[in-house]
Parts: structure tokens; sequence; C-alpha cells
């Protein structure tokens, strides 16, 4: 790291983050902690807690937290170094001139530096447009019916005919072959010297969810082939990552999000008003994307082309959303190709009505099934409910399987009773009784491993709240539950700091634990792991109850894995003395 623990740690103790934030957000104060309106995404009422005590903030509604450090990262867009020069500046405490290392100096400086021509770039672009040499441009995008106003919003701009312009536009300020080689916006070649990748084309700037430009799309005007170019990966642009059109959607006030297929359904839909529409980056949805998505919403409507690659592109989303948490519809877009037609022809209120009437996932996936069977035909009717009982046999809560088995039952006309008897012998094939089927798939019982997975997390970071708020039970819990029965990888790190502090200093502050952690994503995760609540913690005996299940089930856990990974019989019978000594555990608060 660049300064000193210890440096950082004063700069972070003279800042109290209350008085740093409150330069930002109203906040109020309600009970221990302070809520205002969370600046990262768009809501109307508070989900954003800050507290004193902690010295942390939390959104309860998009997941983003950390320290003031990180605060102030997110917030103004600067990096790790600028953030803590910004901090000591406010509290008048002097740095040193320490060097960074120099690759990751380098490192640093170059991605600055592409950000920096990127942005550069969209300004040249978007003054092309304006100029008497965009004007076939223009007209395309008037053609299109872009307002100016949606023009302005994304950005969009025009790369001339020339083919060497923006090359020569981007030497003249100076940057070297190099460094706009890393930019994907120039090839060198050594005969001929540099030249654009971009070249009259309409251009849309990819933003990333902190409004920095990390690459570019590029259309021609009419047709022609290909018909978008886009930047290729650098080091700013991580396709499988960034979603079109999600710095905006994230600030929606709309309750889900809309995935589409192009750049162009994204900036119609939102000059419509459908401001929650993203796409991705001329690629296939990723996993990635979905929980990036994850952020800030748990619902998304697919609004992908009606066409046969765009219904092949759902099913192949739609696992991927399932598997991020999230519930998925379709919207139905017929007759229309996609939303940019639909809106175009129809109107946004035909489109709010698709909306309101995407179709739950399950049902899609049905729908598409259905095409395959001749429906008037009693063998491909029955090879229907067939594949329909198998499918239905994904989900493992029998409420919910039963329900969905009544609402088949009304859409395809068979009664409710047989299409129950044909899943419950699916279910009996696979070796379960009908109490059991629940487990027959592998899809469903990675998704019961899943829960398990994630109850036994939520305990680690629910202790580790527990721990922090309330230094007194260190010494109750101690002779059960130490570091390393924290098995999740972050907890476990967060855990030998937590312990460590308490036993050298006496107290824990966890934004100071914060300072070793770098990269925002860790910061979330452990501000989320400082800030899990549950229902009721004013009732006492409820927590107590709690704080023993919570210690009992983080035990459990870590024995059993102990005992996977044993290699003789003495370790094994000392795991099962262990575990029946747990089951005396009485820790009363
Ligand atoms: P579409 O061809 O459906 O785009 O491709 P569109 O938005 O309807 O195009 P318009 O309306 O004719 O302008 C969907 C997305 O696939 C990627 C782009 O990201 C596009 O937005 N794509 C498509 C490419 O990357 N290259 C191509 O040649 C075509
Ligand atoms: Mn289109």
């Amino acid at each position: 790291m660049f300064y000193s623990e210890d440096l950082i740690e004063e700069i972070r103790s003279r800042n109290d983050i209350v008085d740093v934030i409150s330069g930002y957000v109203k906040l109020q104060k309600k009970g221990a902690s302070y809520f205002g309106l969370c600046p990262f995404h768009n809501e109307k009422s508070p989900s954003f807690s800050v507290s004193p005590q902690k010295q942390m903030y939390y959104c309860f509604g998009c997941g983003a937290g950390g320290n003031v450090f990180t605060f102030i990262m997110e917030y103004e867009n600067y990096t790790f170094v600028e953030a803590v020069k910004m901090l000591a500046q406010r509290a008048g405490v002097t740095l040193p001139e320490v060097e960074d290392s120099p690759e990751r100096k380098k490192e640093a400086s170059l991605r600055q530096t592409l950000l920096e021509i990127n942005k550069l770039a969209a300004k040249y672009f978007y003054y092309q447009l304006t100029q008497p040499q965009g004007e076939y441009a223009r007209a395309y995008l008037d053609g299109r019916k872009l307002s100016h106003d949606t023009i302005v919003k994304f950005g969009l701009g025009y790369s001339n005919k020339f083919s060497n312009d923006l090359y020569q536009y981007l030497r003249g300020r100076n940057y070297d072959d190099y460094t706009l080689k890393e930019t994907g916006l120039v090839t060198i070649d050594e005969k001929r010297g540099g030249y654009d990748k971009f070249w009259n084309r309409v251009m849309f700037p990819i933003m990333d969810v902190n409004n920095r430009v990390i690459g570019f799309g590029g259309r021609v005007l009419g047709e022609g082939t290909p018909k978008y170019l886009n930047s290729p990966e650098t080091k700013l642009f991580d396709k499988s990552r960034n979603l079109y059109g999600l710095n905006l959607a994230r600030r929606s006030r709309r309750p889900n999000m809309i995935i589409c297929e192009g750049y162009m359904d994204v900036i119609s839909m939102h000059q419509a008003g459908f401001d929650n529409a993203v796409a991705s980056l001329g690629t296939a949805f990723t996993s990635q994307q979905a929980s990036l998505l994850k952020r800030y919403t748990d619902e998304v409507l697919l609004a992908y082309d009606s066409d046969g690659a765009g219904v092949k592109a759902a099913l192949r989303a739609i696992p991927m959303l399932k598997e991020a948490g999230l519930r998925a519809r379709v919207i139905d877009m017929k007759p229309y190709k996609d939303p940019d037609e639909f809106i175009k022809n129809m109107g946004m209120e035909a489109f709010e009505e698709r909306l309101s009437k995407a179709k739950n996932s399950f049902m899609f996936e049905i729908s598409i099934m259905e095409r395959d069977y001749d429906m008037n035909d009693p063998e491909g009717k029955t090879g229907f409910f067939n594949g329909v009982a198998h499918k239905l046999l994904e989900f493992s809560q029998e409420l919910e399987r039963n329900n969905y088995i009544e609402a088949i039952a009304r859409g395809y006309g068979i009664a409710y009773e047989d299409l129950r008897r044909l899943v419950n012998q699916y279910g009996l094939k696979s070796g379960f009784g009908e109490e059991n089927i629940s487990r027959p798939k592998p899809a469903a019982s990675r998704r019961e491993a899943g829960d398990r997975e994630e109850a036994i997390v939520t305990a680690q970071k629910l202790l580790l709240t527990w721990l922090s708020e309330d230094t007194r039970l260190f010494a109750k819990i101690d002779e059960w539950v130490g570091p390393d029965d924290f098995t999740e990888p972050l907890c476990h790190e967060a855990a030998l700091k937590v312990f460590d502090e308490f036993y050298t200093k006496g107290t824990v502050t966890p934004a100071r634990i914060m300072n070793l952690f770098e990269n925002k994503e860790e910061h979330d995760a452990i501000a989320r792991a400082f800030n899990t609540t549950i229902r009721d913690e004013s009732d006492k005996a409820a927590k107590e109850k709690a704080v023993n299940e919570t210690i009992k089930r983080i035990k459990l856990n870590s024995l059993d894995r102990l005992s996977k990974n044993a290699k003789d019989i003495q370790t094994l019978q000392d795991i099962i003395r262990q575990k029946s000594r747990l089951q005396k555990l009485h820790i009363s608060l």
C-alpha cells in the first residue's frame, strides 16, 4: 500500500463519517444510526444508513457500503490514493511524499490516461456530429426519431469519413502510439502509421456505472456490414461485466430492470420513459452481468427480439438470472421485432401494457416447449405434458410446485390432479418418495445446497455484526468459536482481523478493518457483513436464541468441514466429541 497503515488509520479516524457524508447527503438521526436517501441509487424512502459507532455506511437498498474512504471514492469517482489525499487535507494531516511501486503506478496511470482519452474521443465524436460533416449522421438519428435531448443524454456522436483524424487529433494532444493503441480506438501499422478503428459511423459511447466512458459502439449510417462495430476489450473495457445504459438505469424509479438486445433499443426505451432499460455489449448476456443487476434490482424483464435468436437468448439468460437470485419475466413484442420498433409503432402506453403482461419465465419456457409438440395429436399432447411434468420437478418447494401445476392446468386444459399425479410419478421414478420429490434434479439440489451455503454465510456475518457491536460477547463465545470457524473467505479474513483487534486493543472498529481491503466488491461485502441485521433484535430472549443458534450453526459447519478433511481416527473422534459437546452450548446475554 502507498501510505503506512497507521497513517491511513489516522486520517480515517480524524474524518468522522457522519460529518463527511453530511456534506453530501441530508442525514437524519434514527436510533443509533443516521439515515438518508442513497446517493448511489435512486430511491424515495431512505435506506442509506450511516453508523457513527461503526464509522461505516451501508445502503439496505443497493448494497453499497464501506468506510469514509470508500464513500469518497464512490461519490467522487476517486481512486483510493485520491480519497486519502482529499481526506488528509480535510483533517489537516500532512502526507509524506511516498512513492507507489513502479508497476502499480504505471498501471494506475495507464488506466487514468485511457479514461482521459476515451472522454476526449467521446467529446470529439460529439463535436463532429454538430459540424457540417455530421449532416448525414444527424439526418440518420433524426430518421430514427431521436430527440436532441436524447442525443445529448447518451452522448451520441459521429466518427467522420477521414480514416485517421481521431488519431491525428489525439497525437496532437501528446499521447504516444503505445497508449493510443491500448485504447482500442486506433490501430498502429508499421508502414502506414496510425489509423482509426471507427469511421463514418454514428458513435455510442459506452459508460460504466460511474459514468466513465470505457468503450464505444459504432453503427453504419443505413445499410452495410458490420452493422455495429464495437471497441475491443481493453484494460478499461470488460464486456462481460458492464451493461449499456446501467449508469442511467441504476437511478430509475421503476421497480425492475429491462434487458434488451441493442443500443438503439435502450435509447428509444429511455426516450419513451422506460429509463430502466439496459443491454449487453454486442456479446451474449453473462452471469457476471446478472450479478451486477442483482445489486440494483430483484426483477428483470427480458425484451429480446421476437425472432428465433431472441428466444434462444432469453432461454439462455433465464437460468443465469435465476442463479443470481433474480426473478425473470419475458416481454412479448409481437408483431414487432424489437422494443425500438414496437414503441415507434404502438407508443409507450402499449409498451407499458406489455410490461405488465410480461410472462413469468417458467411459463415462457413452457410456451416455447409447446412449439415442439403437435397439440392436436393425442401423442403430441401426451409428450408435451410429460415434458412439463418433468420440468416441474425443478421446483423443490411443494407449495411453489403446486402453484405452477395449477397455473398450467388452467392455461393448457389438463386437470390439476392429472398433472400432479404425472409429476409425482416422475418424482418416484427418480427414486424419491412423494414427499421427497423435491430433490430429483441436479438443478434443484444445487439450489438447495445454495440455500444452505447462504444460511451459513449469513450466520457468519451476523456473528461479526454482534461482535463489533458488543465486545462483551467475545468472552462469552471464545470457548466455542474462533476466527477459523468462519469458513467463508471474506468473513474469515474479517474475523481474523476482528479477533486480533479485540485481543490487542480491547475494541473493534469495523471501519479500521475495512482499510485493509482494497477493492470495491470487498468493501461492499464487508460492509454487508457488518450490517447484517435480523428482525426484532430488541427482544432479548429472541436475540439470545438467535445468538445460540448462530454459533451452533457456525461451529457445526466448521466441524463438518474438518471431518471431511480428517485423515485419522483420532481427529474424527475428537470432532465427534466436539459435536456432542455443542449440544450443551448455552450462552446467556
Ligand atoms: P440488432 O441488429 O438487433 O441491433 O443487434 P439493433 O439495435 O436492432 O440495431 P438497429 O436498430 O438496426 O440500429 C443487437 C445488438 O447486437 C450487437 C450490437 O450491440 C447491437 O446493439 N451487434 C449487432 C454487433 O455488435 N454487431 C453487429 O454487426 C450487429
Ligand atoms: Mn432495432
